[in-house]
């Protein structure tokens, strides 16, 4: 990676007072937790989404789906932070005015340090009753503490509503479902107040949250993108970072602050 680019983005970065920090599944790789469209594996390439990531999945096989959302949070369960994660967190502490979005269900980036993530697609860790989301979190049967550590396509039945008996379903947004209103308008208002944002680890093929990058170039702020991928992001980013997280961050939020003299 050129060091005049991450140069010029430690300079933005260093010297912005609003940041907004965009993250997906590339974030996590480097934790080993697969991606979804990255050449043989990425989940998609060897699951079935319209099997698994659907409400017509969920209803059709219940115990398929939640048996794969226990193995893909026991896989999580595992997984540490890694170096990108926690360059977020600094981020976060150095730039008051950041807010961190991201498009993952796993819970790296609070376990990182960083303060009310915003979740554009659920999480792992917030199962709800399927026919009351206001109903408590107390459940019949296994939903919290540990996975039963089930292998991939395991059936595993989902817990019943402690309130209603009405299934449990996993807390994540699956494919053809709105995005949460609350975090999507939350984003959307960030990205049109911040001077730079930093995106990290996404495709940006799936929409709207591949539109929060662009809603911040139109309102002036500078796009930088951290991706060993080119992705269809580039042309609206005015610098692309071609690198992992994990590399890439420390060494850019390094840079920034060393830039402005702040140790
Ligand atoms: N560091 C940075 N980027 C990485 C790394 C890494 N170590 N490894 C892979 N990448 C990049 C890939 O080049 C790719 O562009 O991360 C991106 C991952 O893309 P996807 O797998 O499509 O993940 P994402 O963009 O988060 O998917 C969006 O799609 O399946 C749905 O709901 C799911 O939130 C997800 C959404």
């Amino acid at each position: 990676m050129e060091g005049v680019l991450l140069r010029r983005a430690a300079q933005l970065l260093g010297s912005a007072r609003r940041v907004v920090v965009l993250t997906g599944a590339g974030i996590s790789a480097e934790s080993g937790v697969p991606t979804f469209r990255d050449g043989l594996t990425g989940l998609w390439a060897r699951f079935d989404a319209q099997r698994l990531a659907t409400a017509e999945a969920f209803h059709a096989d219940p115990d398929l789906v939640w048996g794969w959302c226990e193995w893909r949070r026991a896989r999580v369960s595992r997984a540490e932070p890694n170096p990108g994660h926690l360059a977020i967190a600094t981020i976060q502490t150095r730039v008051l005015g950041s807010t961190v979005i991201t498009q993952n269900v796993d819970d790296l980036h609070e376990r990182a340090g960083t303060r009310a993530p915003i979740h554009l697609h659920g999480s792992l860790f917030a199962p709800r009753c399927v026919a009351a989301a206001a109903h408590p979190a107390t459940f019949e049967g296994t939903s919290d503490g540990e996975p039963a550590q089930p292998h991939e396509g395991r059936r595993i039945p989902p817990p019943r509503c402690a309130s209603c008996a009405a299934l449990v379903r996993p807390g994540v947004v699956w494919f053809g479902e709105p995005l949460p209103e609350a975090a999507l308008t939350a984003a959307v208002e960030a990205a049109v107040a911040c001077d730079v944002l930093l995106t990290v680890g996404t495709s940006g093929v799936v929409h709207p949250a591949a539109e929060i990058p662009r809603v911040a170039a139109r309102s002036g702020a500078a796009v930088i993108q951290v991706n060993p991928q080119p992705t269809p992001l580039d042309q609206v980013c005015a610098i692309n970072l071609r690198g992992t997280a994990a590399h890439v961050l420390p060494a850019l939020v390094a840079a920034a602050w060393e830039e402005t003299g702040e140790e």
